[in-house]
């Protein structure tokens, strides 16, 4: 395979991603994640990841130089997310990203984060090729969004995302809230498998009729969030025992009703038959399973990458920028900036 080589910087959360690769090729994929720091938090703390990623930047680029086997003088470009995230975590890599560029005479690249993850699918060992257009839902800690992306580098469509809460966000309140801990995704998972995901009717945010006039494709949790905790409490108080399996698994089945049911509305309404999963919380097993049962009934191709590439990674954004070079596209210099709300 060939293609332009491109590093691709990643630090718009907690994760610091640093990846490698020529074209379509994936060289490298290192991460280092401060999730452990804000695990006595309980969610990212802005100023905690900021300095994390100051202090994983340099080992995180070393050891994927050392991976992919190359030096930053064979590169062709330098690629960097400039948002959406947090904006101290974003200057770190951007800052890092420009004084590479500034110091190798390379290229560098501006990269969106939420087309990264969807750029990421190139990346799949599988060599298969992701059509377009695409539906695609990004779902993590940090964004909630369903996009309409008919071209990757050049027209991609935000459709809709969370008013509050993103859905990552929902899963670690509620983990929290029941006792489960840190990130509260895998651990609401685990519990779930043993519950009854029919035990507690908890609301879907934005379904309602009249809500789905101006929120078709938006998406709230902080309700269900809210509805969940009141449930609880009312338990607690009356002495009664919680059952946590079927909290969880009631909570898991109204996230993953609501999410599945306005992506696949949207790959119907805009006749688009491939909708494509990513972010961290794609790991859900009962996400993905609905999203499969939906897509099926409705004859949606879906396309979920490997976890390695859904959750927030340097790969997915070198994926753009060697997207970018082999378009020709010009650099985007070094005057931007952080923009915690792209797009
Ligand atoms: O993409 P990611 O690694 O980082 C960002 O937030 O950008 O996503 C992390 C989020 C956390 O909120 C975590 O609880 C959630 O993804 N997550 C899951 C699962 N695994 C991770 N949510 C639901 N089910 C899972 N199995
Ligand atoms: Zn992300």
């Amino acid at each position: 395979m060939s293609g332009p080589l491109v590093l691709g910087i990643e630090t718009s959360c907690d994760e610091t991603g640093i990846g490698i690769v020529r074209g379509r090729e994936l060289l490298a994929n290192v991460i280092a994640s401060s999730m452990d720091e804000h695990a006595r938090y309980g969610g990212v703390v802005p100023e905690v990841a900021a300095r994390a990623h100051l202090e994983a930047l340099e080992p995180t680029l070393r050891e994927a130089l050392d991976t992919a086997g190359v030096t930053l003088d064979e590169l062709d470009g330098i690629a960097v997310t400039s948002g959406p995230g947090l904006s101290g975590a974003l200057m770190v890599g951007i800052g890092a990203a420009k004084g590479l560029a500034l110091a190798t005479g390379k290229p560098l690249y501006a990269v969106n984060h939420l087309v990264g993850h969807v750029g990421a699918d190139v990346l799949r060992a599988d060599g298969s090729e992701l059509e377009l257009p695409t539906i695609a839902l990004l779902v993590s800690g940090g964004h909630t969004s369903l996009l309409h992306v008919r071209d990757l580098l050049s027209d991609v469509e935000l459709l809709g995302e969370t008013i509050d809460d993103a859905a990552g966000e929902a899963f670690d309140k509620v983990a929290r809230l029941l006792g489960l801990g840190y990130p509260g995704g895998p651990r609401i998972d685990e519990a779930a498998a043993s519950g009854d995901p029919a035990a507690i009717r908890f609301p879907r945010g934005l379904t309602q009729p009249k809500d789905l006039e101006r929120h078709r494709y938006d998406f709230s949790f902080s309700g269900l969030k809210t509805a969940v905790a009141r449930w609880v409490e009312q338990r607690q108080d009356a002495g009664e025992h919680v059952p946590v399996a079927d909290v969880a698994a009631s909570f898991r089945e109204s996230v993953a009703d609501v999410l599945t049911a306005k992506a696949i509305a949207a790959c119907v309404d805009r006749g688009v038959p491939r909708l494509l999963l990513g972010g961290g919380v794609a790991a859900n097993a009962r996400i993905r399973g609905l999203a499969q049962e939906r897509a099926d009934a409705a004859g949606v191709e879906l396309r979920v990458p490997p976890l390695s590439l859904c959750t927030d990674n340097g790969a997915m954004i070198a994926a753009v920028g060697a997207g970018l070079i082999a378009a020709g596209r010009a650099p985007s210099g070094l005057g931007f900036g952080a923009d915690s709300t792209l797009p």
